[in-house]
């Protein structure tokens, strides 16, 4: 029988209790990855509004980010942008401190990596808190770009991140809920 795409994430991504601490399911795309299938599903269904409308480059956030994202600017022909933790990127850099489901940290992206007016599609595998592509979303358009869309496989609505991004004037599309 036909699978949907919802029911093949639903089963390849796994759901990891108290991971990275205690009360939190962790939810892992790396059994998703590991699917050829799932995987290439997955990549095609994020990129499919996204084919000809302009977009320069895909922003991806480290490290699940950088997989889907990849993966995106290929098959759309465009450039990739890394936004990375505190102190990996080797040349100029700009920053931004966010918190998330499970803690606080600091992201960074190169300061030459954006011309004013560039549309970008920024990236991630999850989102929960939304407290990461907030961030992201925030140094983007600190920078001049046009971030025209946001896009992750997993939404936890519970946690209200989609608004969060929607309210800087960015739309998200996510493939698959979990509570
Ligand atoms: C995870 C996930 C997102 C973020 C979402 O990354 O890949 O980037 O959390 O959470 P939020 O919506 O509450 O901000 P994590 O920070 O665990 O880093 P990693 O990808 O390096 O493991
Ligand atoms: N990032 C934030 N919350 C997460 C969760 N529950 N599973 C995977 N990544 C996450």
């Amino acid at each position: 029988m036909h699978e949907t795409l919802i029911e093949e994430l639903t089963r390849t991504i796994r759901a990891i209790p108290d991971y990275p601490k205690e009360g939190i399911v962790f939810r892992d795309i790396t059994t998703l990855l590991q699917d050829a299938r799932a995987f290439r599903r997955s990549v095609d269904a994020l990129v499919h509004p996204y084919i000809g409308i302009g977009i320069a480059s895909v922003a991806g956030i480290e490290a699940r980010g950088f997989i889907l994202g990849g993966a995106i600017a290929h098959q759309l022909t465009i450039g990739f942008i890394p936004i990375r933790k505190k102190g990996k990127l080797p040349a100029d850099t700009v920053s931004i401190a966010y918190s998330l489901e499970y803690g606080v940290d600091e992201m960074e992206m190169h300061r030459d990596s954006i011309v004013p007016g560039q549309k970008v599609l920024l990236v991630d595998d999850l989102i929960a808190t939304g407290g990461t592509a907030e961030a992201a979303t925030k140094m983007l358009q600190e920078m001049g770009a046009e971030v025209v869309a946001a896009c992750f496989v997993v939404d936890l609505p519970d946690l209200g991140g989609r608004a969060k991004i929607e309210a800087l004037g960015v739309p998200v599309r996510t493939l698959v809920e979990f509570e």
